[in-house]
């Protein structure tokens, strides 16, 4: 609900006839188009409160205005949206996503990372399978002595919905798992799609109906399986393919095919083009071998999937960030379609930064109508793209170009070219504003003290002054992965702000009590109601206590990302344990700066963000108002528990035989210790190679405990698990 479409606050009685067809024909327009985002994007950008809110009022013209009730109202057609209901499954196992590659030299290098991760030499075999990406949904089903408990979507990858009636009514998915040596506990990851044939007579039954088309076969299963009524998806012809596993209680096999034999004899299909590859060469083979079949499989996939097959060697490469080591997504080359330039706008970010958006003539790109696209920065319309991309050396982007884009999976979708030939003759240099559009302060490029150079990005001053920088730090606070508030979209973030209700994270946890008190209460308003405004607040108690790393995240800290917050929380437990040593850090020489500087996965960038952040007077007055409305929980150390180094601090020096010191330092980090540069009296553990020097005299003299390499693996075992 933008603000220029909201509900006039007349109510619907007062309104003459021509008012009323004027709202009912804007309100059309407004449902149409978030229909179109749910089932053709598949990304709603209300929640279901919102949208209910806008058909209730839309019904309700219809109720007193009954001449606009013609064969083309939305509610002669049959409901469009189902709304999304489900119960949520936590994953006892977290569902990662994959690096992606697009250019061969990329699995090249990919090859290359592990051998080097792992000290292997050039010529050493390393076994990889290559096999489909498929262009669906993933779904994790576990199965108990052999019968399936429950199927969940992947959500955030940490919780999913739970969809279990669906997967039940899917034909490829078995109830009851076949063969022996069943584990007891199973829990099997796979993608859940659609054939194209399948996906056409089911677009041919949309229509029929008179309900909008799905744009892909992606979204159709999606649209699918997350049904609150398992008979419509017991109506549409969903398939499976596994692929992966999370929680096991005894591994079938050692390497990723013998488990895909293993899946294939319990019951599910596996995909048929999975291959076995000993060479990079050989993987590129199968890539293009497969690239060139697309078009025959008869479904949608996106790329070939590349495993390490030795699973032994999956555990030791472990995760980067929230994929895989061992994995790579070799995507096929994205789409490209050729539009006109009709617009550059800008939006400020939640940092200030301001970014430049293509408004395109609508586009279809893949099945999905574009009509927006990133354009970088400055410099990139400019053409002068110094570290980052340019589109060609010196060429700018104007109003008014032929332009090319391009559009890859879930990639937002980019300006490429201009085609010059096409440029209108009196087309514009685009002049970038030195102004922020929300809030007229000045924007300016940084320069970078370490490098020198100015930043790509330009930025709005206007810090806490700036409306368009507090309202996205807001719709960033509530936004799925931070405290996700359900009932607080970004349309509602943007009315609650220029009413003032709602100016700092503080002031969502203090709305129901101020309305208690209120004049112009939120149930005495248009298009609210008692039961909306119950939810609403139910929505917001029930995340009085949230996670260590979702808040972390819901900060909004430059460049912390849910990764980040995530190594955070994991590495300091409390949030109060961080913000003392973010705190203490910004003296440089301090051991809080070193602590900081040092855990695995922080950056020097991150850590100076996060120094800036606990500097700011405004930040402590604002942490300290939200930590009076909230309860933030200690990161337990549930999945590390048990590890004998859970908590500890370790030291690795010397020279390490058995593994690389970046193995040394993920795994002990994976079980749940601090790994530290330097010893002190903080240290608990000393794992020391031979060569090591004076890291080992200083832990003699502290008297802390120092092993060799097969110490530590007789402590925490050869996986480290
Ligand atoms: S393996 C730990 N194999 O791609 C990695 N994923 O970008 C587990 N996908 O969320 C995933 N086909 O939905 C794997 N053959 C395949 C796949 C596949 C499609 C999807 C999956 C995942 C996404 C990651």
């Amino acid at each position: 609900m933008s603000a220029k479409n909201a509900p006039s606050l007349k109510s619907i009685d007062e309104l003459t006839p021509r008012e009323a067809r004027a709202e009912h024909e804007a309100l059309g327009r407004e449902i149409a188009e978030h229909d179109r985002r749910y089932y053709e994007e598949d990304a709603p950008t209300i929640s279901d409160a919102e949208y209910d809110a806008l058909r209730k009022r839309y019904e309700a013209l219809e109720g007193l205005f009954p001449e606009l009730k013609t064969p083309e109202s939305l509610t002669q057609k049959v409901g469009a949206k189902v709304s999304e209901k489900f119960a949520k499954i936590r994953h006892r196992v977290p569902m990662l996503s994959l690096a992606n590659g697009f250019a061969d030299e990329e699995v090249e290098e990919f090859v290359e990372r592990i051998r080097r991760f792992l000290q292997w030499k050039a010529n050493a075999p390393l076994v990889f399978t290559a096999e489909p990406k498929i262009d669906g949904l993933s779904l994790s089903i576990r199965y108990e002595k052999g019968k399936l408990v429950t199927a969940a979507t992947r959500g955030d990858g940490t919780e999913g919905e739970d969809v279990t009636a669906n997967a039940r009514t899917v034909d490829d998915i078995p109830h009851v798992l076949k063969g022996s040596n069943i584990p007891d506990v199973f829990e099997v990851r796979g993608e859940v799609y659609l054939s194209h044939k399948d996906f056409a007579a089911i677009n041919e039954r949309q229509e029929a109906a008179g309900r909008p088309l799905f744009a892909n076969p992606r979204n159709a299963a999606a649209g699918s399986l997350r049904q609150l009524d398992p008979k419509i998806t017991a109506s549409r012809p969903l398939c499976f393919f596994a692929y992966a596993w999370g929680e096991v209680s005894e591994m079938p096999a050692n390497t990723q095919h013998g488990m895909m034999d293993a899946l294939k004899h319990f019951g599910f299909k596996v995909n048929p083009l999975t291959r076995r590859c000993s060479s990079v060469a050989e993987m590129l083979e199968h890539y293009h071998a497969i690239e060139t079949d697309r078009a025959n499989l008869g479904y949608d996939i996106d790329g070939v999937v590349y495993k390490v097959d030795d699973l032994n060697l999956q555990q030791r490469l472990g995760f980067v960030s929230r994929s895989p080591r061992w994995a790579l997504a070799h995507k096929f080359p994205a789409q490209k379609a050729v539009t006109v330039l009709e617009g550059i706008e800008i939006n400020v970010g939640r940092t200030g930064s301001l970014n430049p958006i293509a408004r395109l003539r609508p586009v279809t790109v893949g099945g999905v109508v574009v009509s927006n696209a990133t354009l970088h920065n400055e410099d990139y319309i400019k053409g002068i793209g110094g570290n980052g991309e340019k589109i060609r050396n010196g060429v700018d982007i104007r109003i008014g170009d032929t332009v090319i884009i391009n559009r890859a999976g879930d990639v937002i979708p980019k300006v490429l070219d201009v085609v010059l030939e096409k440029r209108p003759a009196d087309a514009k240099p685009y002049e970038f504003p030195t102004h922020c559009p929300a809030c007229g302060s000045h924007a300016v490029r940084e320069v970078n003290p370490r490098t020198g150079k100015e930043d790509a990005v330009r930025r709005c001053t206007g810090g806490l002054i700036c409306p368009a920088q507090a309202r996205e730090r807001l719709k960033h606070f509530v936004s799925r992965n931070a405290f996700d508030i359900e009932g607080m979209g970004e349309q509602r973030i943007d009315e609650f702000y220029e009413e003032g209700l709602v100016r700092r994270p503080q002031d969502i946890f203090t709305l129901a009590e101020r309305n208690a008190r209120g004049l112009k209460r939120l149930e005495n308003r248009e298009g609210w109601g008692e039961t909306s405004v119950r939810n609403l607040f139910a929505a917001i108690e029930a995340r009085r206590s949230i996670a260590l790393n979702r808040f972390i995240f819901a900060l909004g800290i430059p460049h912390i990302g849910e990764t980040s917050a995530r190594l955070l929380a994991r590495h300091f437990h409390t949030f109060e344990a961080l913000r003392e040593t973010a705190k203490a850090a910004s003296d440089p020489a301090s051991e809080a700066h070193a602590d900081l500087t040092f855990i695995g996965g922080i950056g020097p960038v991150v850590a100076e963000a996060i120094i800036e952040f606990f500097k700011e007077e405004h930040n402590e007055e604002m942490l300290d108002a939200l930590l009076a409305q909230v309860n933030v929980e200690p990161m337990e150390a549930s999945a590390t528990a048990n590890s004998p180094v859970a908590g500890k601090t370790v030291v690795f020096t010397g020279s390490l035989e058995q593994m690389t010191r970046e193995e040394a330092k993920a795994m002990a980090e994976r079980l749940g210790a601090k790994v530290a540069g330097s010893v002190s009296k903080k240290t608990d553990i000393v794992v020391a190679g031979p060569g090591a020097g004076s890291k080992l005299a200083k832990a003699a003299e502290l008297g802390v405990q120092v092993m060799d390499e097969d110490g530590w693996f007789a402590l925490v075992g050869r996986n480290g698990s």
